[in-house]
């Protein structure tokens, strides 16, 4: 594998020793399920707990770097130039309720571009990882895109609504739209970063999100970039504040679900 920035090192360094108390969390899980507080409180220290770490592991080789994190939000504003964007669990319901699909996501932003990022599934132990001109991988094998070219024939993976969205019949109905024209049924796992790595590699050919934060899809744009795809916001609402609508592709479906999407936004 080529893949060789000081950067990537680090993120990597950084999700295999979170990872480890991840996976120890993830046991716990099981327990928590038959118990009569349940697992909530936990899973959100779990959370927590993995984010600390991570933050900690990259705190120590660049003190100064700013970060924007789903937990402790940012840290060190003030450095506009070097940042870190971590999810330390993306697929926060399906850890919750002990469902095996979930993953850490972090990218590495410089001068406002997302030069690098990690997926990491540490109960697969599939890691995608892609740096900027240097391509992307799984483990330590290079990945493409898959060269599906009509919607039609695509399988394609989506999200939400979340309970709290004011858009829920929106996106209900946009899901109705795209089912009608796709032969295989649309998937939802819940973990909009290993969706987008999924793209990346090849399982899926496409998926799209509404109301995505950015630690959601950082790290999942440049490995879908680097793997050959197209990565794009599909509506830049600006009431959306930080959220965003996110397309993912493997470029040769784009325009048409790009169009199917957007004719929802402006009915
Ligand atoms: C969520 C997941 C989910 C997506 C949501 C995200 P979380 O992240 O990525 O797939 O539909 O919009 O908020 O809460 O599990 O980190
Ligand atoms: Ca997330
Ligand atoms: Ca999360």
């Amino acid at each position: 594998m080529r893949l060789n920035s000081p950067q990537i090192n680090l993120i990597v360094k950084a999700c295999m020793k979170a990872s480890k108390s991840l996976i120890r969390d993830f046991g716990e899980i099981e327990n928590l399920q038959v118990s009569s507080k349940g697992p909530g409180d936990f899973v959100s220290s779990a959370d927590k707990r993995t984010e600390k770490i991570i933050i900690n592991e990259l705190q120590k080789a660049h003190p100064d770097y700013g970060f924007v994190t789903e937990e402790a939000g940012i840290i060190n504003k003030s450095n506009e130039k070097n940042k870190w964007i971590i999810d330390p669990i993306d697929g926060t319901s399906n850890f919750l309720n002990g469902l095996p699909q979930f993953a850490i996501s972090i990218g590495y932003e410089e001068e406002k571009e997302i030069k690098c990022g990690v997926i990491f599934d540490p109960i697969k132990n599939e890691m995608f990882l892609a740096e900027k001109g240097n391509g992307a991988y799984l483990n330590n094998s290079r990945i493409r895109v898959s060269n599906k070219k009509k919607l039609k024939d695509s399988f394609l993976v989506t999200g939400g609504p979340k309970h709290s969205s004011k858009i829920k019949e929106k996106i209900f109905s946009e899901y109705v739209d795209v089912s009608k024209t796709v032969h295989f049924p649309i998937r939802k796992f819940g973990s909009a970063a290993l969706d987008i790595a999924y793209v990346a590699c090849g399982r899926f050919d496409g998926c799209w999100h509404r109301e995505l934060s950015y630690w959601d899809y950082a790290a999942g744009s440049i490995i879908l970039r680097e793997a050959g795809g197209f990565f794009d916001f599909f509506d830049e609402d600006k009431s959306l504040s930080s959220k965003k609508n996110v397309i993912a592709t493997n470029s040769m479906i784009h325009r048409e679900l790009q169009d199917l999407v957007i004719k929802k936004d402006i009915e």
